[in-house]
């Protein structure tokens, strides 16, 4: 349990061995694998003091009625680490991850940990696991602090105890056809992933299992993912099951604005930050499925998908295909600079890795 002193006490110090684990680098796909060390911390409600520290990786106990089990009280981030070509180990623009879950947790009645103690959570799991950092080249350490309301509660309530948690896994590619394969998505016209004034806005963990039955459905007719349109009027463009989407027309580039029902990516906002750097006028409003479809070229952008072509929308029965077969070039040369710095190949003058 978690909770215990028990528990606490096998609390463990940052090991020091540091070679790389004996894992298929080539094939690593986007999967969990059980690594060697987690952080947890806990917080009682109302006291905004949190306990935490390095353990091993494991299972959880927790009551069958903690708030996250009936209820749904729980935000989630994502980030990587990668290695670079001389050894050092670099993490992407943290403390954006950490102020987006203070937002969400806000928004989730739950208290946020601190900015110091996400960002040392965060170090100090991935230097705990560091031989699962994959080699230079091979993909990168996805690591996920998660913020759930552990206490037990019936009626519905905040819990009265929250967990902060941070584990990792090695990934590569995000879809199984490979990081610049070009993806197929299918229009969904019927269900919807936010509405306004709800919490699609936010990356609450409840915003994810309703997407599965959409997602599960275009992936049986051989879609890769499903773009939702908006709530209201059914014709703008909010973003796909896991990710933001960008369409690019000659050197314009536009993406769906926030507005409460839209992730806030912080590849969207990087990518944003660097297409305008190439002299791209960049801007966030209502995209219209008729715009997405006139496009150029359509991309997606997200911490686990990093910066996806598209190959195909289709929408009411007609595919619209774009630079087929390959990826656009606005997105390959995108997700060259977005990497590069990712993984230290060129220089951070930005100030985005750590
Ligand atoms: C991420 O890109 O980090 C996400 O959290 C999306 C998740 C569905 C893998």
């Amino acid at each position: 349990d978690i909770r215990t002193p028990a528990a606490a006490a096998s609390a463990v110090a940052a090991p020091t061995s540091k070679s790389t684990v004996d894992i298929d680098w080539d094939n690593i796909g986007f999967g969990i694998r059980d690594t060697d060390y987690m952080y947890v911390a806990t917080c009682q409600l109302g006291t905004e003091e949190w306990r935490g520290s390095l353990r091993p990786f494991g299972n959880m106990t927790m009551s069958p009625s903690a708030a996250v089990l009936n209820y749904g009280q729980g935000v989630f981030e994502g980030l990587k680490a990668s290695r670079t070509a001389d050894g050092r180990i670099l993490l992407f623009r943290p403390e954006e991850n950490a102020a987006r879950m203070t937002y969400g947790a806000g928004r989730m009645s739950m208290p946020a940990p601190p900015k110091d103690l996400f960002l040392d959570a965060v170090k100090q799991t991935v230097l705990a696991n560091e031989a699962w950092i994959p080699p230079y080249g091979k993909g990168s350490l996805y690591i996920r602090p998660l913020l759930i309301g552990t206490g037990a509660v019936l009626g519905l309530a905040p819990a009265p105890e929250f967990t902060f948690l941070v584990f990792v896994s090695p990934v590569g590619s995000y879809f199984k056809t490979g990081q610049m394969s070009p993806l197929d998505l299918y229009v969904e016209e019927v269900f919807k992933r936010a509405s306004p004034g709800g919490s699609g806005g936010v990356k609450t963990i409840s915003n994810y299992a309703p997407v599965l039955m959409t997602q599960l459905n275009a992936k049986k007719q051989g879609f890769a993912d499903v773009i939702y349109l908006d709530a209201v009027e059914n014709k703008y463009v909010e973003e796909v099951s896991s990710c933001n989407i960008f369409v690019v027309k000659g050197k314009t580039i536009v993406t769906p604005e926030l507005k409460g029902t839209i992730l806030p990516g912080i590849t969207r906002k990087s990518v944003m930050e660097l297409a305008r750097s190439k002299g791209f006028d960049v801007s966030e409003e209502r995209v219209s499925i008729e715009d997405l479809l006139a496009g150029d070229e359509v991309f997606c952008t997200g911490t686990a998908v990093v910066i996806s072509a598209v190959g195909s929308v289709t929408y009411q029965g007609k595919k619209r295909e774009y630079h087929t077969g390959q990826p656009g070039p606005v997105a390959q040369d995108l997700y060259k600079t977005l990497t590069d710095l990712q993984t230290g190949r060129s220089p951070d003058t930005l100030g985005w890795t750590i």
